[in-house]
């Protein structure tokens, strides 16, 4: 039965909390001036995932990432309007029609991370036609290739001829806002009913009782049963990885706010109120729960960060006596806070990012405790909700 999750350490959150405006001035005004300094690097190339030793490592538009790198430069564009960070943005943009034709970095469940931040964004912000036709056709693609009609789920996307890639995943819930997007935008009912049955099948498989989730769910390849809970990049399968909880956290409002399937309403509160209870004194997620309570495990602070943007965003369509709407205001307004104090300040050396303390993928040994593309774009995604709450998202 969903909307029965406690909320451990209510009284944190029980009251009313902001932010100073010239904390949220001070913040954004450092980001953009990081941002505007990094421009000549990524004029001709694009950020890997995460930093190496505080420095992001160049590659090509390939990565999930990199809609994320077009659409920091977009939210920095829209706080400053200042025209440089559009012509970086619309720089990149120029890549995204060859990665998608010549099929780089596209067989993948990611594919909406790589075109709604990028070419999405573009279309909201400039009404560039070009940008909306191909993330149209991106999409398309995705629906595609990587909508397993028999499942009613977007498939891991590699090998998924495979056992191991007849899976679904949380990440996926931050990809089904472009296929929402793009089915109303073309009018394509197929593509809304995706997903939302991928709403529902996360509901069914990968969300447990107590609000918590699996990263992965593994069904079987020629039935599509459904077998068990797998990790990839958490701690193990049977515990909770804090990003994937936080992609629900923010995913399952934009998919309410496209189909309004009440069901996602008390889900929601459900994992957010799980990952809130799970949180340290100090607010920044561990990497994994199964580390609540730990003072040296490492944190994921990006997932601080997706939480946040996920309560702001659900908090504009719960009703004024919705008893988590108090509660998400407060938590999003102290999360953020506790970001900017830990995270985005002195850290005693310097940080390409805009966002220290994110732990990338800690079992494959990529990324611990430094910054990444997504990180910094959801921190400064963060920061625009707090300077302009009815900011038109590009998810
Ligand atoms: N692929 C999404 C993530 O690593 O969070």
């Amino acid at each position: 039965m969903r909307g029965n999750v406690l909320l451990e350490h209510a009284e944190r959150f029980a009251k009313p909390y902001e932010i100073s405006k010239k904390k949220i001035d001070a913040a954004v005004e450092k980001a953009l001036d990081k941002l505007e300094r990094s421009i000549p690097k990524w004029s001709d190339s694009f950020a890997k995932s995460c930093t190496v030793n505080f420095a992001y490592p160049r590659g090509t538009n390939s990565d999930w990432v990199c809609g994320m790198q077009t659409g920091t430069y977009w939210l920095a564009y829209e706080l400053s309007g200042n025209r440089r960070f559009r012509d970086i943005a619309e720089k990149q943009l120029r890549s995204y029609r060859d990665r998608l034709d010549l099929r780089i970095g596209v067989d993948d469940h990611d594919v909406g991370f790589v075109y709604s931040p990028s070419c999405v964004a573009a279309y909201k912000i400039t009404g560039d036609e070009k940008a909306r036709q191909l993330a149209l056709d991106a999409a398309e693609y995705y629906y595609n290739t990587s909508y397993s009609k028999e499942g009613g789920f977007i498939l891991r996307g590699w090998n998924w001829e495979n056992a191991e890639g007849c899976r679904t995943m949380m990440d996926t819930l931050m990809n089904t806002p472009f296929l929402f997007w793009a089915g109303k935008a073309a009018n394509k009912q197929e593509y809304i009913d995706a997903a939302i049955s991928q709403q529902r099948i996360t509901e069914q498989c990968l969300i447990r009782e107590d609000g918590s989730s699996f990263h992965h769910y593994q069904f079987d390849p020629k039935t599509y049963k459904p077998l068990h809970g797998v990790t990839w990049q958490g701690y193990s399968d049977d515990s909770c990885w804090s990003r994937g909880q936080a992609w629900g956290v923010y995913g399952f409002p934009i998919a309410y706010s496209y189909c309004k399937e009440e069901f996602l309403v008390n889900l929601h509160r459900d994992i957010t109120y799980y990952m809130l209870g799970k949180l340290p004194e100090d607010l920044i997620p561990h990497w994994d729960f199964e580390f609540a309570g730990s003072t040296d495990a490492p944190r994921d602070s990006s997932a601080g960060v997706v939480a946040v943007c996920g309560m702001h965003e659900m908090c504009r369509y719960l009703p004024e006596d919705a008893p988590q709407k108090h509660i998400f205001e407060s938590a999003a307004a102290q999360m953020l806070e506790a970001v900017i104090d830990h995270c985005a300040g002195e850290i005693g050396r310097e940080y390409e990012g805009l966002l220290c303390h994110v732990t990338h993928a800690l079992p494959q040994g990529l990324g611990i405790d430094e910054c990444a593309v997504y990180g910094d774009y959801f921190y400064l995604e963060a920061l625009m909700r707090f300077v302009n709450p009815s900011w038109n998202r590009y998810w």
